[in-house]
Parts: C-alpha cells; structure tokens; sequence
C-alpha cells in the first residue's frame, strides 16, 4: 500500500542540486579540531532545501553533526516532512550519518526515505533509512505506551519540609 502523501508524489528529487547544496555548506563547516567538513542538503516535504553543515566545540561534545543541523534549520522554518537527504565529505570514503545523527533522521524520515553520500569525485553512494537504522526507536513507541510513574527528583511537600527542618542554608547570621 502506498502510504505517501499527496504533494510527496508529486515532488520529485533533485539529486543534482541536492549535491551541490550539500557541497557548498560543506564549505562553511566550522571543523578546526577534526579538519573532516561536512555538508548536508534536505528536501523538505514542501520541496524547499535546506542546509547544515558540522560545527565543533572546544568541548568536543558539544560539537553538532551537519546532518542533524539542517534537520533543524528545516524545522524551525516549519517543515515536518521530509523526502531526501544528502551528505557531502571532500573525502575518498563516502560518509554515512553517524549513529545519534540515524536516531534524528529516524524521527523524521520514513524507513523508505533515501539517504545517499557524496564526494568531491562525483561518487555517491544511497541506502534508505531502514537500511541505516533497522527496528529504529520511533515517536510510535511513545505514542502508544503505558504512562507509568517514575521516582521524581523531589516532591513539592518534602521539599518545604526539608527547608522548614533545617533552616535557610548560608544567608542567615
Ligand atoms: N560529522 C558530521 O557532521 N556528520 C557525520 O555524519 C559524521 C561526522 C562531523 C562531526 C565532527 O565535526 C566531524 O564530522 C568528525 O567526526
């Protein structure tokens, strides 16, 4: 059964421009620790581009893929769905999303979704997003659990109890 929605039919991939998009915002990848640019281009549902590419942090963790930047610049422009994405790597090795990047494009892609790497050889290389992300942990699980109540940090009645016990720490005297 086919189950995409009309305007997704009736927009087709530019895999062209999608390559070439990718490239030049691999061109403004912020990589000073790495030396390793990416650059990604999204389709959106609405057939619009959009661009991200990796910006690092003297922290390192604090540094954020190109794949999962453009998947927020596509959503703060309003977008929801999403028909394509393209990685661009100037490296002989074509580049796949990392694995926390997989887990966000799983929130937003379909399984079928196409996903495809790029070079500065013109090589490229396609997988769909089931294929990078089998038995993927979906906004479904959590759509449809059970509710159940966990240990809390604290509860509002302790809290004033505690305070109330002990007294105001430090300010006082
Ligand atoms: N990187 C991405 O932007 N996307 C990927 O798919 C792989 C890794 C970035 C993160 C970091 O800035 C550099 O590449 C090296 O890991």
């Amino acid at each position: 059964m086919v189950t995409m929605s009309f305007h997704l039919m009736n927009t087709s991939i530019d895999w062209a421009l999608l390559q070439q998009q990718a490239r030049a915002a691999s061109e403004q990848a912020y990589a000073p620790y790495s030396h390793f640019p990416v650059g990604v281009a999204i389709q959106a549902g609405s057939g619009k581009i959009y661009t991200g590419c990796n910006v690092e942090n003297a922290s390192y963790g604090g540094t954020i893929c190109a794949e999962r930047n453009a998947i927020a610049a596509a959503i703060v422009a309003g977008e929801r769905e999403f028909q394509a994405l393209v990685v661009f790597t100037p490296q002989e090795r074509l580049t796949p999303p990392c694995g926390m990047c997989r887990q966000v494009i799983a929130e937003f892609f379909t399984p079928e979704s196409p996903i495809a790497s790029c070079n500065h050889l013109a090589q490229i290389q396609q997988w769909s997003v089931g294929e990078l992300l089998p038995s993927a942990f979906t906004p479904l699980y959590l759509a449809q659990s059970a509710k159940v109540e966990t240990r809390k940090l604290f509860d509002a009645t302790s809290a004033t109890e505690a305070t109330e016990a002990t007294g105001p720490t430090e300010s006082s005297n």
